[in-house]
């Protein structure tokens, strides 16, 4: 960023900045793709909704999808388009899940389902696998509707597969990635990744809309051309991950604590005591996800060290012992 911060150069994204930030990304990608940037993964799933659906149309997710459950209705609002969600407690989606939702094709009474998105990691910390997404791709396009990828957290999920950028989005065939840079050591800077052709347009328009064409783009693809460089991006994930499953096998160990799913990513969800929640927030707060059943959600990211995980877990053990 100090880099870019030197003499003048265009703005809004006419810049050799972003210009080399896209070129790496489809060097990266092996693919001639769209990439555009953003400031928060928000905006990033607004304009990847409203590329893929007209006003009729529907788009498909998990009950628990951040861009359903989280986002103030943004998605919906900037497409004016409906989300049906599809409640299933892994926050995963399959082929299975989606059919009974197409019998309404054709009916002019009902919107229209045109495309479904994932989270590549789940709300839950899961990883889909690239056949369970391949197989999701195979049946989205052979109904003619896209496949949205959600991956705010999609470096965690390509650390813990083991695989590329590439084979997650290019060989899965995935239309639109909203690619995270946040949560993953990145200032203020997302991508929007437009695989396919007929989304690039609308989606380059729909982020000027959006308000996301900022001036200055160039400090945003600067970050994307630093984080891709010697898999940097891969390097942060794989930490986080291994800081969250230290997390979780210790937590494991604790008496009367019950891990609510697989810990695949950088994520820990837990079911706490209830009436420990407020003890146990003291050695450091964490996310209440479900107020009924307890679980508790706790995230590991680039900057975790094991003394962090060691000083939780030694509090948790006092206050649960
Ligand atoms: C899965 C997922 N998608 C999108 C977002 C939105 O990101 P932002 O807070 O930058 O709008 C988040 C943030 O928590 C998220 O977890």
């Amino acid at each position: 960023m100090q880099q870019a911060a030197q003499g003048q150069c265009l703005a809004y994204g006419d810049d050799p900045w972003t210009a080399a930030a896209r070129a790496r990304f489809c060097q990266v990608l092996g693919a001639d793709v769209e990439v555009l940037f953003f400031l928060t993964g928000t905006a990033a799933n607004m304009v990847a909704v409203a590329a893929m659906l007209q006003p009729w149309e529907a788009l498909i997710t998990s009950y628990h999808a951040h861009l359903y459950e989280d986002e103030c209705g943004a998605p919906e609002k900037f497409s004016g388009c409906k989300i049906i969600p599809v409640d299933r407690a892994d926050g995963k989606l399959t082929p299975e899940d989606v059919e009974p939702l197409l019998a309404v094709r054709g009916d002019v009474h009902r919107a229209q389902p045109r495309a479904i998105s994932i989270t590549q990691s789940t709300e839950f910390g899961r990883v889909y696998t690239l056949k369970e997404i391949r197989t999701l791709a195979d049946y989205v396009h052979r109904h003619g509707m896209y496949l949205h990828m959600d991956g705010a957290r999609l470096a965690n999920a390509c650390a813990s597969l083991g695989c590329t950028l590439k084979e997650m989005i290019i060989d899965t065939g995935v239309d639109i990635v909203s690619l995270g840079g946040t949560k993953n050591g990145l200032l203020h800077a997302e991508a929007l990744i437009v695989v396919h052709p007929a989304l690039r347009e609308r989606a380059q328009y729909l982020q000027k809309q959006a308000g996301q064409l900022v001036s200055k783009m160039r400090f945003v693809a600067a970050q994307f051309l630093a984080y891709l460089h010697e898999d940097l991006y891969l390097q942060l994930a794989a930490h986080a991950n291994a800081m969250a499953r230290e997390l979780s096998q210790q937590l494991a160990r604790l008496p009367g604590l019950r891990l609510a799913h697989p810990t695949e990513a950088n994520g820990v969800f837990v079911y706490v005591p209830l009436e420990k929640v407020e003890a146990l927030r003291k050695g450091g707060y964490f996310f209440l996800f479900d107020e009924r059943t307890g679980m508790a959600r706790l995230m590991c990211n680039y900057a975790t060290e094991l003394h962090h995980v060691e000083l939780l877990v030694d509090h948790w053990a006092r206050v649960l012992s």
